[in-house]
């Protein structure tokens, strides 16, 4: 049910004007939608991490002795300030250096997301998304009244040479350009150095402030990094980063961080504190103690292999299973690619096939739950992070069962 549907059922409740704009999000419904199936699923839908790229054994022995009297109470609403330091020194060996004047610690991604949208949009604002996109973030801006555009993404990501004319066509500058600029979420593609720049010289033009939100940037499995927003603009006040451990460490802790200009920090603790007072204690310092052990360069390292021979393997599959009647992105790291349906199966809507496909055993997220305006009806974003090779190829062989039932 849409949330104008609901709120036209409950026509006796007080509802917010923006309670119509709350969205929902396919791709989180999915997780409990999957937990009431009783039937064996291969799982590509949701972006979670591998069991066996999530380092439990150490968790559980952390947890097991991290627990003191500063567990039980409430944390500084911008982090426990370990976790600020030991973050403050990691980064120092990344692309994206900080200081603790620039970090708050948030909730997860998603909750950099909704502090940034908080911040910077008004109802009404225009916010340029890519299409198709992480379409919980583009909820993030809708349900603070954003009005949204879409630009289409190729394999150089966002086409930011189209966005100077499907801007024009509002009548006003974008307030936020929300980007997922490597390995994108759901395409799998990474933008390119050229159109980088070109989108920091439009923000600069425009004002528009870039919410940055990169989970997978250090999950690079080959080809070479591009140089960062951060870098190629350092200290820059329009940039506004949104990370998280979600991907790289487990996104069960909900422990993420934004980065920006130091001249709002102080707005962002006002806004944290407003939604949840401080991210979860406990977990902080289960992640300050994970880094302060020195393992995560080690276990980025092979989490990168895990994620290579598996997105190798899903490419496999595709090639044996389905053959030139799909067309795939091909990304260099991350969780997701991207498959479009071709041929035979270019007319099949993913969001049917979505119903055939579960039923048979497979679930994957159909791409118009990918675009806020509902496009993509022939794409789906599949997810080979989180099965093995042999479970990817028989979810494969399943979905080109599915297909095959689709045009018989
Ligand atoms: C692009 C993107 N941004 C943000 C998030 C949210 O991250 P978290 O789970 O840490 O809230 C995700 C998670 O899937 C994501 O893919």
């Amino acid at each position: 049910m849409t949330a104008t549907d609901i709120a036209r059922h409950a026509p006796s409740l007080p509802l917010a004007g923006r309670a119509k704009d709350l969205v929902g999000s396919m791709i989180d419904s999915s997780t409990s939608l999957l937990a009431a199936q009783t039937h064996d699923i291969v799982r590509f839908a949701m972006g979670s991490p591998a069991d066996e790229a999530v380092p439990s054994e150490e968790f559980r022995e952390i947890a097991g002795t991290i627990l003191d009297a500063s567990s039980f109470t409430y944390g500084a609403t911008e982090g426990e300030p370990r976790l600020l330091e030991l973050l403050v020194k990691y980064l120092a060996g990344t692309p994206d250096p900080s200081s603790e004047d620039r970090l708050v610690i948030t909730t997860g991604g998603m909750q950099g997301l909704d502090l940034a949208c908080k911040l910077f949009i008004d109802p009404g604002d225009l916010v340029v998304v890519e299409s198709p996109t992480y379409t919980n973030g583009s909820a993030t801006a809708l349900s603070y009244g954003a009005q949204l555009l879409e630009v289409p993404v190729d394999d150089e990501g966002m086409r930011v040479d189209m966005m100077q004319d499907l801007v024009a066509h509002h009548h006003r500058p974008p307030k936020a350009i929300y980007t997922i600029p490597t390995f994108q979420n759901p395409s799998g593609v990474t933008m390119s150095l050229e159109r980088r720049k070109a989108l920091l010289e439009l923000a600069h033009r425009w004002g528009s402030v870039i919410i940055d939100d990169d989970p997978y940037g250090l999950l690079r499995f080959s080809g070479q990094d591009i140089p960062t927003f951060q870098t190629l603009s350092p200290q820059d006040p329009l940039l506004f980063s949104v990370r998280t451990f979600s991907k790289i460490l487990a996104p069960g802790w909900r422990v993420g961080w934004v980065d920006a200009d130091p001249s709002i920090r102080q707005l962002l603790i006002n806004g944290k504190q407003a939604m949840d007072t401080c991210t979860n204690v406990p977990n902080q310092h289960i992640v300050a103690e994970y880094i302060a052990r020195g393992g995560l360069d080690d276990h980025l390292a092979s989490i990168r292999v895990l994620y290579r021979e598996r997105k190798d393997a899903m490419l496999d599959s595709i090639a044996r299973h389905l053959g030139d009647r799909v067309t795939t992105t091909n990304p260099e790291g991350g969780f997701f690619l991207w498959l479009t349906l071709a041929g035979e199966f270019g007319e099949i809507d993913t969001r049917e096939l979505f119903e055939v496909a579960l039923a048979d055993g497979v679930a994957f997220i159909p791409g118009p739950a990918l675009s806020p305006g509902g496009r993509f009806r022939n794409a789906l974003r599949l997810c080979f992070a989180s099965s093995t090779p042999e479970r990817i190829d028989e979810g494969i062989k399943r979905l080109a069962g599915s297909l095959e039932k689709m045009v018989a």
